[in-house]
């Protein structure tokens, strides 16, 4: 590892990437809203898995969650044979367990600490926070014996959406309707610790690899596997951002609530970046773009030893600098993350690289065999006009947070 400069005490209060929210639903007719909480959550960059009571099968099918969701469905204690103990499995998956719609009922077996079912064994597994949404009849609400509950729910720590007035589904009029799913959505996302700082915020990440075609079987490319770029997508999306995302050819799947275009070449990264950086409050440039590729492409396979092809000469030319030519057009207001990949005096080639390429703030990194390229953690200088300091070794879920945190800093 190259000589480090000065040490700087950095900010680590990120929010912490990735989360998996499950949620619960219970035996109401507002299930059905349940289908839009799980959208919004999974749009705000969560995981979102499902446990129903049986009841709750009666208004909405688990296959509806499990099309929304990708992921398999729970109700019965004992359904998944590879599991004996699935509610504490379910209860440790969790970082904050929803039970929306909540009923009366389910509402008091919490309360009371019952459990005779899956989802009330989770709720009482849980060590999360636990956010209850109650929806009934408004006589059913307002009786003594539910508000009893709810108060002690409430004592205990739980978090109590409480449900808004309208006219509910019997025909009655009052206190009762379940809470708007963006309010709901809202006191998950605060339980879990998410700061919504780049609310109403446009982000655009570059991401991955390009590949410069030789052939239609050979390509020139490098190691990058996505995953810092992704990070950064992931942590925006949970932070709030409307997040769009260049990707490079890579295995890894689309971010919860990020709109990701696929690209290959140097040149559709540059054409897909365009379309979106002039409405970027955030640019993050973190594609290992190919700085050249083959002069021609051949439509055929080159063969060796014909006289088609020298395959030991292929004739390069430069690739556009994304970075350079989009910063370069930046408006006031903008913030442009530029990094630096680096083998050598990876703080000086930063210092340069911010300069040229227009960019607020450089993150280098140095590269090579076991660094930076595919790793799950990274070790990084912060390369700004005002200042250059390292951070410690980070998983690139943390790094992204300390990108973002630094970029909201500019956007002042
Ligand atoms: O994807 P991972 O496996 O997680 O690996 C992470 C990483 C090593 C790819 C990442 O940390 C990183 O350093 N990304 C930038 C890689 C790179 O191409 O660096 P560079 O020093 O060659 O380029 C400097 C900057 O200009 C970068 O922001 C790059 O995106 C941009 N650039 C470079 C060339 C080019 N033609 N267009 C560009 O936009």
């Amino acid at each position: 590892m190259a000589e480090k400069g000065r040490t700087q005490a950095v900010s680590m209060t990120g929010s912490a990437p990735c989360k998996t929210v499950l949620v619960g639903v219970t035996g109401c007719i507002a299930a059905y809203k349940t289908c839009e909480i799980v959208r919004l959550l999974q749009k705000a960059g969560v995981r979102v898995k499902v446990v129903m009571t049986e009841h709750a099968t009666e208004f909405v099918g688990p296959t509806t969650f499990r099309a929304l969701t990708h992921e398999t469905v729970a109700v019965g204690l004992f359904d998944d044979p590879s599991d004996p103990i699935h509610h504490v499995s379910l209860a440790q998956e969790a970082d904050a367990f929803l039970i929306a719609p909540c009923t009366a009922n389910v509402i008091a077996k919490i309360a009371n600490g019952l459990a005779d079912d899956l989802l009330t064994t989770t709720a009482l597994a849980t060590t999360s926070p636990l956010i209850v949404a109650p929806a009934m009849n408004v006589n059913m609400y307002e009786n003594g014996a539910t508000r009893y509950n709810i108060g002690k729910l409430h004592i205990r720590g739980v978090r109590i959406v409480e449900a808004g007035d309208g006219y509910l589904a019997c025909g009655d009029v009052g206190r009762g309707r379940l809470a708007e799913p963006a309010d709901i959505v809202s006191a998950v996302l605060e339980e879990l610790g998410v700061r919504r700082d780049l609310s109403g915020r446009h982000v655009m990440i570059t991401a991955g690899p390009t590949i410069e075609p030789i052939d239609p079987v050979r390509y020139i490319t490098n190691h990058s596997s996505g995953k810092t770029g992704y990070a950064v997508a992931r942590a925006a999306a949970l932070r709030g951002a409307d997040v769009t995302l260049v990707s490079g050819p890579v295995s890894l799947p689309a971010p919860e609530g990020v709109r990701v275009v696929r690209v290959r070449t140097a040149r559709e990264m540059l054409a897909a970046a365009s379309e979106s950086f002039a409405a970027t409050d955030i640019g993050v440039f973190a594609a290992a773009v190919a700085d050249m590729r083959p002069k021609e492409t051949a439509s055929r396979k080159l063969k060796k030893g014909t006289a088609d092809a020298d395959l030991g000469t292929i004739e390069l030319v430069e690739n556009p600098d994304i970075l350079a030519t989009l910063a370069a057009g930046k408006r006031d207001g903008q913030v442009v993350v530029g990094f630096a990949a680096e083998t050598d005096d990876v703080v000086a080639n930063a210092q340069k690289k911010l300069a040229t390429k227009h960019a607020d703030l450089i993150v280098g990194n140095e590269v090579g065999e076991g660094r930076a390229f595919g790793t799950d953690d990274n070790e990084v200088w912060f390369v700004s006009a005002e200042e250059t300091y390292d951070l410690p070794l980070m998983s690139k879920d943390r790094l992204a947070d300390e990108i973002l945190d630094r970029a909201v800093q500019f956007l002042g």
